[in-house]
């Protein structure tokens, strides 16, 4: 059942407008999407798959989209922290500089440790790439389980900051529920050199089970917000929630039933029925526009991630399918 569908359906139908609920746009494996818009289109970005290390798709309109078959925005060479015999690249994530460059946020396997991931930055002056990586990871707590799911974020002033997720459930297999917090990091103006400390945004709390992910920021109308995952994407228990807060270091409030989650198992799409385990939610920067991923065949993993799009609004720390 979908509680959005059925409290709209009659106000959209007096409106006469078209239900707009979320719309499949990539129908292959192309999980963890991340969006930017730029003078060339729409751009998303993905996890490895396909063949390459960090996929690629454009749109002119939002609507119609193409995957660029064999474009690897991320090929690599690496820089020496990085895995390079197999970086499994995860949840890139591009930012739009203001001198018209592109910053690409990324998580790659350690060589210090191959089962985990860490942090990094690469830079282009092209949408697609490829980008170069620098030198230096950008977080790499490797004790808490790593750090994965970067998202870049311009605030109102100017300074840039990332947001990224310590992977503490992959110390899970002890027995013991590690914590997972979304940890913000301010950067340099050049977008790719930490600036300070990291400080804690958010955690997993039970309702989320054994962790939160994902992150992507937010500013809306003078409100913060910070959209996340709960739950393994494996299962159809992974969803996406949002947090609030009226300044960038906190305190966050994560939103409630019935506002969140925003997307969960069951809700209605326009092209392809329920959504199954819909996660790896990234906000377009003007906040009228998310991508994520749900499972490809609508019921499990197995046949990849598929992107999903959708229209959104916010308003007084709320935000809703549009
Ligand atoms: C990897 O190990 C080397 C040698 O112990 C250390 O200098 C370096 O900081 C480590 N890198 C990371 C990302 O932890
Ligand atoms: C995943 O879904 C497919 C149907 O699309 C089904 O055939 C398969 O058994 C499922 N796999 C698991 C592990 O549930």
């Amino acid at each position: 059942m979908n509680r959005r569908v059925l409290s709209y359906a009659p106000l959209l139908a007096v409106l006469g407008r078209a239900i707009a609920e979320p719309v499949l746009a990539i129908d292959a494996d192309f999980p963890d999407p991340s969006i930017i818009q730029t003078e060339s289109g729409y751009w998303a970005f993905a996890t490895e798959g396909n063949g390459v290390n960090a996929q690629v798709a454009t749109s002119p309109d939002f609507s119609t989209w193409t995957r660029l078959s064999g474009v690897d925005a991320l090929p690599g060479p690496f820089p020496s922290w990085v895995d390079s015999s197999s970086p499994a690249i995860w949840a890139p994530d591009v930012l739009v500089m203001p001198d018209g460059s592109f910053v690409m946020y990324f998580s790659a396997i350690t060589s210090n440790n191959t089962n985990l991931h860490c942090v990094g930055a690469a830079t282009s002056w092209i949408p697609e790439g490829p980008y170069t990586p620098v030198d230096n990871y950008l977080a790499c707590p490797l004790e808490q389980g790593g750090a994965i799911d970067p998202d870049g974020f311009i605030d109102s002033d100017g300074t840039i900051y990332v947001v990224y997720k310590v992977d503490g459930d992959t110390l899970d297999n002890d027995g013991t529920t590690h914590s997972t917090p979304i940890m913000l990091q301010k950067m340099e103006s050049d977008g790719v050199t930490p600036t300070g400390d990291p400080i804690e945004l958010i955690d997993r709390s039970s309702i989320d089970g054994p962790l939160v992910e994902a992150p992507s920021l937010l500013l809306s109308n003078g409100i913060y917000y910070l959209s996340f995952s709960s739950n393994y994407y494996w299962t159809q228990s992974y969803d996406t929630s949002y947090a609030y807060a009226t300044t960038i270091t906190g305190p966050w409030t994560k939103q409630s039933s019935p506002y969140a989650p925003l997307l969960d198992t069951g809700v209605e799409t326009r092209s392809s029925g329920p959504l199954s385990a819909p996660g790896g939610t990234d906000f377009l920067v003007d906040g009228t526009k998310i991508v994520f991923h749900a499972d490809r065949n609508g019921q499990n993993a197995s046949d990849g991630r598929a992107m999903f799009v959708s229209e959104i609004r916010e308003a007084n720390d709320v935000i809703t399918l549009d």
